[in-house]
């Protein structure tokens, strides 16, 4: 059977690039065709300045909403990454094989660099090993695929390259995974400025949706999005991408095609009001199931006691092999 597997960061509220990029397909498709296991990756969280507290706290409500999403503990794994300790273990391993030059050339370590360096603080050694921790997450459980939005996509690129590379250096040992996008919305854009993704560690959250906002919330910050200066409604990223960032939500949403949907406009206006109800539509569920769980947090806490037990019985063996594969003698 296939091994899926992903992770998302417990660094702010989750948003609706979130859900629409990554957390919807993995309930509504991945958890069903595959053997899937959903990581809340809290050592990823103190990569940047962080409070002990926040992420605490980030941490249960990201579990929570996992849930909230539709993931269902019978047929798949959701736990946090620190209670594993497979992927820290693995992750020295991958260092090295990784070379400095690889890891300092993603985007994702330059653009998070320079925002720590614009606030005045000082780069955390762990900001630049981020993938390779990325990369051990993925490795340990053997995973053929990693459902992400595109911003991962480059990240899941050097977990192939480690993979391939421990193989061809030490012996087989790593599963080589690939990255799957979703059709539309691989990358929702901030409703304030469409040229930027929307993220969770956003300053100012006018242009962001998160998964927790209120419908009055998100009608405002839709109706409220920046469109182009024509008027005419087309769907054309690079010249037009305020409005085709709406035509691609509206499409997630509803299910159809950004393209089509185009035509079907002729306003921005109707096109706005559309996709904030649509918007909202999609919370709903997921709010109401979220309000219920925040009730009983010892549910929440048995699911992840017990992912956490499931997912360490799967990642020692594959890390215990690879221990011996790079030339490390066994315990005696
Ligand atoms: P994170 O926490 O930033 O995001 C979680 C998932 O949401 C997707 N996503 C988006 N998709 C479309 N549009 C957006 N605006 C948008 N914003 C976020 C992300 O692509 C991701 O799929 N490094 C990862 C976490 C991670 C991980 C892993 C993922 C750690 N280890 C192993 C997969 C496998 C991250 O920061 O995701």
């Amino acid at each position: 059977m296939t091994r899926v597997f992903s992770g998302i960061q417990p660094t702010g509220h989750l948003t609706l690039g979130n859900y629409l990029g990554a957390m919807r397909r993995w309930a509504e498709v991945d958890q069903h065709r595959a053997d899937s296991l959903f990581c809340v990756v809290d050592l990823h969280a103190l990569t940047v300045d962080h409070d002990p507290a926040r992420v605490r706290r980030l941490s249960r409500q990201t579990a929570t909403l996992l849930l909230a999403s539709g993931l269902d503990p019978e047929v798949c794994t959701v736990f946090l990454q620190s209670h594993v300790d497979e992927h820290t273990r693995l992750s020295y391993l991958l260092e090295c094989v990784a070379a400095d030059g690889e890891v300092r050339r993603m985007i994702q370590y330059k653009e998070k660099a320079a925002k720590e360096r614009q606030r005045g603080g000082s780069v955390r050694l762990s900001l630049l090993t981020y993938p390779v921790l990325m990369a051990a997450d993925i490795l340990a459980y053997g995973t053929d695929e990693v459902p992400v939005g595109e911003d991962q996509a480059q990240h899941v690129e050097l977990a192939r390259d480690l993979a391939a590379r421990f193989n061809q250096r030490y012996g087989h040992t790593f599963v080589v995974p690939r990255s799957t996008l979703p059709q539309v919305a691989a990358r929702v854009m901030n409703l304030q400025d469409p040229t930027r993704k929307m993220g969770k560690s956003e300053d100012s959250g006018a242009g962001v949706v998160y998964l927790l906002d209120e419908p009055d919330v998100v009608r405002k910050k839709v109706l409220r999005a920046v469109t182009d200066s024509g008027r005419e409604v087309v769907y054309d990223r690079a010249e037009r991408p305020g409005v085709a960032n709406l035509l691609d939500i509206l499409a997630a949403c509803t299910g159809g095609n950004p393209e089509s949907l185009a035509d079907v406009y002729d306003s921005y206006g109707s096109l706005k009001k559309d996709t904030a109800e649509a918007v909202v539509e999609v919370l709903r569920p997921v709010q109401a199931r979220h309000r219920e769980l925040c009730a009983d947090p010892v549910y929440v806490e048995g699911v992840l006691r017990d992912g956490a037990e499931k997912a360490r019985a799967l990642a020692r063996p594959t890390v215990d092999t690879a221990y011996r594969a790079i030339g490390l003698l066994p315990p005696v």
